[in-house]
């Protein structure tokens, strides 16, 4: 070969090569020694082995204070390409800590901005993997704006294409908004942080003593603040999970999922469920044994499960159609609509809404939480979220009432009235403005008034079971075609699988609007 051209191809080799090596030997080392993989070694376990494409590899910064002019990483510590995930197209990018902590400068925003532009002009998913120091100190306002310019982008593609943040490390300070707008947030226990203000600030202004891990930690974020949505025991648990996720997501908004394989029978009986629902409406019972029973496989991706667990979310297929399920657990506090569960339901039902995945609903809610500490939080603009989110979407919704629907919780939970598409019940089903104890007390006050011990007794009795005739039902509601169809627990997976494909080209139009203005 031509020595000159031999000397042009090893030049690049060369660069590669340096690039490759980020911050160096000894800063891979000891990422390592932490139980982290470095950046480009996260790319290559979460994707479909040998698809990653690289962007920007060569790009440096171009600050000239506090030294940095003496020190230049090829690709300026962040790793931006595309891939391809179950053989679905998704862009990229992975902090790389080994360079100045992963700290985001002026070029490596530029990096993430270009990735970022690139999958919402190709509508494909985006993927963010974070782990830096934050904003690079030495940039100054060049690497403010940076963040500026990703929370902008992360804005604009949201509702488009799917966003997925992972935390791989710290995330702190403005760096968390990015991570905070996107659709979904990943971290690992004990190796991930996030939080607007670390424990020293807050030492010093609140007196407050916390540590790293009880302020933003994976548990944290996953069980008290409900930042995240998904916590795994170390970095490939949370890779895999990425890709169970993204095998439920289409690649952008317009764009059908695509069927889900399976060789479960759709019309197979759910015998398991003839007795699961108790006759008697104040015994508790797990909403998740009719999930798994009526899904493809027994397959369900929970969630955010580990925080507002009185109502579950997530995805799962039936008969290859993918689908959302958003269902009250009888099991965490009766099932009850609070402050919490409202906004994990309705944002739950807005990204479905968003790329056209139907939603299920299975009932089961005593109503909403009474007390001080759920007024004075607000519960009546939060429940409102979720009342929004349903009559809002667009996408198929069928709704089933296995026991309670009660008071307004009844309206909230994708009833006929906010325009679900096909609700059903179990011969269960009661649905009425409350429970057949409290409504006696206050419709018969006067016939109860003056009454007492076994008088009083046999009179309650008396009128509780009336009422229960009366309301303790689904027929009602079914009269007045509130309830399309009242089913047998054993026809669920047949009976839904059915409207799910009658549905599938269900078409609204909403009012033309700027947009709406959901309680926020
Ligand atoms: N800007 C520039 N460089 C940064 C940085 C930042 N925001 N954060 C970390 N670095 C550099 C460190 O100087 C160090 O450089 P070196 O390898 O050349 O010595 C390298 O990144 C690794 O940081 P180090 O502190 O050794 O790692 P650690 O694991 O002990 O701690 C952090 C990590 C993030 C907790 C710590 O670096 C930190 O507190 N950073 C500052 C966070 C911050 O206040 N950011 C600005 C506002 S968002």
């Amino acid at each position: 070969m031509d020595t000159v051209l031999e000397e042009k191809r090893s030049l690049l080799l060369e660069k590669r090569t340096q690039a490759d090596l980020g911050g160096g030997a000894a800063r891979i080392e000891k990422q390592h020694s932490q139980g982290k993989y470095t950046a480009r070694e996260r790319i290559e376990r979460l994707i479909d082995p040998g698809t990653f494409i690289e962007f920007d590899k060569f790009v440096t910064h171009r600050c000239k204070d506090f030294g940095m002019e003496k020190t230049e990483y090829l690709g300026d510590g962040v790793v931006t390409g595309i891939a391809e995930i179950n053989g679905q197209k998704v862009a990229l990018y992975s902090q790389d800590f080994t360079c100045w902590g992963g700290a985001l400068g002026e070029y490596h925003a530029k990096k993430i901005c270009k990735i970022m532009d690139f999958a919402l002009a190709n509508r494909i998913p985006v993927i963010g993997m974070n782990d830096s120091g934050g904003a690079r100190i030495q940039e100054g306002v060049d690497a403010l704006g940076g963040y500026a310019e990703i929370f902008y982008r992360n804005v604009k593609c949201s509702g488009v294409i799917p966003q997925i943040s992972l935390i791989m490390g710290p995330c702190a300070g403005g760096a968390v908004y990015s991570p905070a707008i996107t659709d979904f947030i990943f971290m690992v226990d004990k190796s991930s942080y996030m939080f607007v203000t670390g424990p020293d600030v807050i030492k010093t202004v609140t007196h407050e003593e916390v540590t790293k891990e009880e302020l933003g930690g994976a548990k944290t974020h996953n069980e008290t603040s409900g930042v995240a949505q998904f916590i795994s025991q170390d970095e490939d648990e949370c890779f895999e999970r990425v890709r169970e996720l993204l095998s439920y997501l289409p690649a952008a908004c317009y764009t059908k999922p695509s069927p889900k394989y399976t060789a479960d029978p759709v019309n197979r009986d759910n015998t398991k469920l003839k007795e699961l629902v108790p006759a008697n409406p104040k015994k508790p019972y797990d909403m998740n044994e009719i999930i798994l029973d009526i899904v493809d496989d027994s397959h369900f991706l929970e969630v955010h499960k580990g925080w507002a667990k009185n109502i579950i979310v997530g995805f799962a297929s039936i008969g290859g159609i993918k689908i959302g399920i958003v269902a009250n657990q009888p099991q965490v506090l009766a099932g009850v609509l609070d402050i919490d569960s409202s906004c994990k339901a309705a944002r739950f039902i807005r990204f479905c809404d968003s790329f056209d995945i139907p939603i299920l609903t299975l009932v089961d809610v005593p109503g909403f939480l009474p007390g001080t500490v759920q007024e004075y939080g607000g519960i009546i603009k939060h429940g409102s979220k979720l009342l929004y989110a349903y009559a809002d979407a667009t996408v198929p919704m069928i709704t089933l009432i296995t026991r309670k629907a009660y008071g307004g919780a009844y309206d909230v939970m994708a009833s006929k009235h906010i325009r679900s598409d096909v609700n059903l019940a179990y011969p269960t089903g009661e649905i009425a403005v409350m429970g057949a104890d409290g409504a006696v007390n206050i419709v018969f006050r006067n016939e109860l008034k003056g009454l007492e011990g076994k008088a009083y007794d046999d009179k309650k009795a008396e009128l509780v079971k009336n009422y229960e005739d009366r309301f303790a039902n689904p027929y009602r509601a079914a009269e007045r075609g509130y309830v399309d169809s009242v089913i047998l627990p054993e026809e669920t997976r047949a009976r839904i699988y059915e409207y799910l494909v009658v549905l599938k080209n269900k078409v609204v139009d909403n009012p033309k609007r700027k947009h709406g203005n959901i309680q926020l």
